[in-house]
């Protein structure tokens, strides 16, 4: 694949200072990202933090850094261009160095955006976000995902008087050490105690936590459908989002939808609406500001209260150009259809993966809501088909992530997805062969 921002790996430009003699093809195509690696091991512990990078997974066939990016392409340091589908984890909604926001984005950052007090956009944007997602009264704007869920659930406790949270079994709510599972022992015994979980859909085990722990209960908190890592991606039942309201409700517990994942890619007016839901307080960002830092706590009119009295603050958390950034990206989605075009491009994406799958002998699913594609092969429970698979896509030029959910944004087009597929079918056949 050719592209116009850099050199397609089938064409890549291996000059003298390139090309050492001994060095395997992708420690060429990879050199100056390997390079920047092995200094960050210097410097940054890990290289990388989280584990980010799919390179870690599947050796010589990622890139560790990237260099830019405009539209649905990325290019790393050493010129690679690829399809992007996983969209700076979800955070580039309307495609990378959109001009609709970035042009108001960077005129507010000449004009000053990290300033004494807000700016009005915080107003502006806070009465949009109220408007437009269901059920809300109210928004907290901070940074990080985990700053919104961890408030949330701090509010949820403080109103309540009660200590614990209830949430499902391998969701994500961030990084924290209340709620991620990587920190060690000592943090997790202490600070999740209190966090007791259950199969996500179950109702009988949420019914059964519900009884264990009366009246000790201070919130449920979900993501809109459940998107674990390593496995097929669910969708809540109506029983299911029946059942924790009651429960919350006869309990006197808080429901908590996090949709940080998902945004607006299933419905403007928040995921809780297209599936029915009636949370208390719901967590977005990511693609709230097309990758400018931001995220939202925002609540119901009984929980203002409580949310005032917290002490709410963060150095960087009023800063103007990702609010400018936000309402730009509203915009832009509001103008093109963004919900329907994203699934629209997902089916097809969807639709012609698990057909060539199909056609290559595999049973290739695609799982999750379209605009936000999660694959998997049922041969295949350890997932070493899809690292094999996206090695292969990486090799044709198309960035997918083999055990993180992909993204769809408003730039990729249907010729991105004709060519995806188009690489797809040699994957496959080389899956195959
Ligand atoms: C559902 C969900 N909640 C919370 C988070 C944490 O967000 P952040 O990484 O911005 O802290 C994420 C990030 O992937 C997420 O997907």
């Amino acid at each position: 694949m050719s592209g116009e921002m850099g050199n397609g790996p089938g064409e890549q430009s291996e000059g003298p200072s390139k090309a050492k003699q001994g060095q395997s093809r992708a420690e060429k195509r990879f050199e100056t990202s390997i390079a920047y690696f092995e200094r960050a091991a210097k410097v940054i512990p890990g290289g990388i933090y989280g584990s980010k990078s799919p390179g870690f997974l599947v050796p010589g066939h990622f890139p560790y850094y990237l260099s830019h990016a405009k539209g649905s392409r990325i290019v790393d340091v050493d010129g690679n261009e690829f399809i992007d589908y996983l969209c700076g984890y979800g955070s580039q909604i309307v495609g990378y160095g959109n001009p609709a926001v970035d042009e108001p984005a960077l005129a507010q950052a000449r004009k000053g955006d990290l300033l004494n007090q807000p700016h009005p956009v915080m107003v502006e944007l806070a009465e949009r976000l109220v408007g437009l997602v269901d059920g809300m009264d109210w928004a907290v704007f901070v940074k990080n995902g985990t700053d919104a869920t961890t408030l949330a659930t701090s509010i949820a406790r403080a109103d309540t008087g009660k200590q614990i949270i209830i949430a499902a079994e391998g969701a994500y709510h961030g990084a924290a050490n209340w709620c991620s599972t990587n920190v060690f022992p000592v943090f997790t015994q202490a600070e999740q105690r209190d966090v007791r979980y259950f199969p996500y859909n179950d109702v009988a085990a949420l019914e059964a936590l519900f009884r264990q722990h009366r009246e000790k209960i201070a919130c449920v908190i979900l993501t809109p459908y459940h998107h674990p890592t390593y496995k097929p991606q669910q969708l809540p039942t109506p029983e299911f989002i029946a059942t924790v309201e009651r429960l919350c409700h006869s309990e006197g517990a808080y429901f908590i939808m996090d949709d940080i994942r998902a945004n607006f890619r299933l419905s403007m007016k928040g995921s809780h609406s297209f599936f029915g839901a009636h949370p208390e307080m719901i967590t977005m960002g990511k693609a709230l500001a097309n990758g400018y830092p931001l995220s939202v706590l925002l609540g119901t009119e009984g929980l203002k209260k409580t949310a005032s009295s917290f002490f709410i603050t963060g150095t960087y958390w009023m800063s103007a150009v990702p609010m400018i950034a936000a309402m730009a990206t509203l915009d832009e989605m509001e103008r093109l259809g963004g919900t329907e075009r994203l699934a629209q491009l997902g089916r097809m994406l969807k639709e012609g993966l698990e057909s060539l799958g199909r056609e290559a002998g595999f049973s290739a699913r695609i799982s999750g809501p379209l605009a936000i594609p999660y694959l998997t092969f049922d041969e295949d429970p350890d997932l070493f088909l899809n690292q094999r698979f996206c090695a292969a896509m990486a090799d044709r030029g198309v960035f997918m992530h083999p055990h993180h959910n992909w993204f769809i944004s408003l730039a990729h087009t249907e010729e991105d997805i004709a060519q995806t597929l188009e690489a797809a079918r040699g994957a496959f056949a080389e899956l195959r062969d």
